[in-house]
């Protein structure tokens, strides 16, 4: 099955590159982070409370900066829209999205600090890995392509570029971009969505689009959109460019997001 796959590749990448200690390390810090201390062997000489410190814990896995490695499972987080990232850190808290050590460094902390790290997160512009060169075949990759940027009006399947941007770059406020992502990343996800085990607030609109995929299709778009480049300069679009046709309208399910929290914590606001 193709999206029983990832999981297996995961667990052995993560045995593979991460140290256990290295690991163990990067949790104790970031629970430490979390009660805002400095484990003891911080290479900083004065422990500097700032958010770049407190997220250090997140590089262990998702890379300097949030940045990601071209060929792994770890999810890029830099420059991705802020209303997305902190809808998923709360996916985790709520138990919509699962992955054990994600759900444990985000339950204890508040919607306010969660949000203070989307921020973080979403402000950081550092460049893009190459695109994965795959080994999909001709057809694979055209039917991905076909599927992104047209849909299939026989099956009612939207064309992803409609809520992703036209350059599947995202769109404000909550909608990600579908370029930079790992292939095995991307079949992980829309796997997950399709066996109800990923899910996003509601209305839940990736999971109606994914009902209508086969995994086929799923293989397909992965296979094609990690094929891509980013483009240079590349950030979500600030709104859909054109306000879709009422026959596209018709069969775009609407997408459901959280409502940001105020900001009023001492903290709150400092990041960007
Ligand atoms: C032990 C490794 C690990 C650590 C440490 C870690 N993450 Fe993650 N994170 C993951 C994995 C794996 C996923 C994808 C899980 C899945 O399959 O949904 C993920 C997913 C995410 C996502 C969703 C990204 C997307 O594009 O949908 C966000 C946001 C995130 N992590 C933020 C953080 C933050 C903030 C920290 C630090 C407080 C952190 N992570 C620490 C492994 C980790
Ligand atoms: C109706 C609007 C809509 C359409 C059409 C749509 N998406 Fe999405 N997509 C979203 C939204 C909103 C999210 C964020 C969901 C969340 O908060 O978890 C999302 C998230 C995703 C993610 C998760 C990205 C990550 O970093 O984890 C992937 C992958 C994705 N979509 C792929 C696709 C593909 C492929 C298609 C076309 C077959 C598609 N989407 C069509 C709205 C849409």
């Amino acid at each position: 099955m193709p999206f029983s796959k990832p999981s297996a590749l995961f667990l052995r990448r993560l045995a593979q590159r991460i140290q256990p200690a290295a690991l163990a390390r990067a949790l104790v810090a970031g629970a430490l982070s979390v009660l805002g201390m400095a484990p003891a062997w911080s290479a900083a000489p004065v422990f500097e409370d700032s958010i770049a410190q407190r997220t250090l814990a997140c590089s262990a896995c998702h890379g300097p900066q949030g940045r990601a490695a071209p060929d792994g499972y770890y999810p890029r987080l830099a420059g991705k829209p802020a209303a997305y990232l902190y809808n998923q850190l709360l996916n985790f808290r709520e138990g919509r999205r699962h992955y054990g050590l994600m759900t444990q460094m985000v339950e204890p902390l508040t919607d306010a600090y969660l949000l203070e790290i989307a921020q973080y997160f979403s402000a950081l512009k550092v460049p893009y890995p190459a695109p994965q060169t795959g080994t999909a075949s001709a057809a694979l990759l055209a039917q991905g392509r076909q599927l992104v940027m047209q849909g299939d009006s026989a099956r009612q399947v939207p064309a992803c570029v409609q809520c992703h941007g036209e350059r599947m770059t995202g769109v404000l406020p909550q909608v990600p971009g579908l370029l930079g992502l790992p292939h095995d990343y991307l079949n992980a996800q829309l796997g997950a969505w399709k066996a109800g085990k990923r899910r996003a607030h509601a209305p839940d609109c990736m999971a109606q689009v994914v009902e209508r995929l086969s995994l086929d299709d799923i293989n397909a778009v992965a296979s094609w959109l990690a094929a891509q480049a980013v483009p240079a300069g590349s950030q979500a679009l600030a709104a859909p460019r054109a306000a879709p046709s009422t026959a596209a309208a018709s069969t775009l399910p609407a997408c459901g997001s959280a409502t940001l929290p105020v900001a009023t914590g001492p903290k709150a606001g400092a990041v960007r």
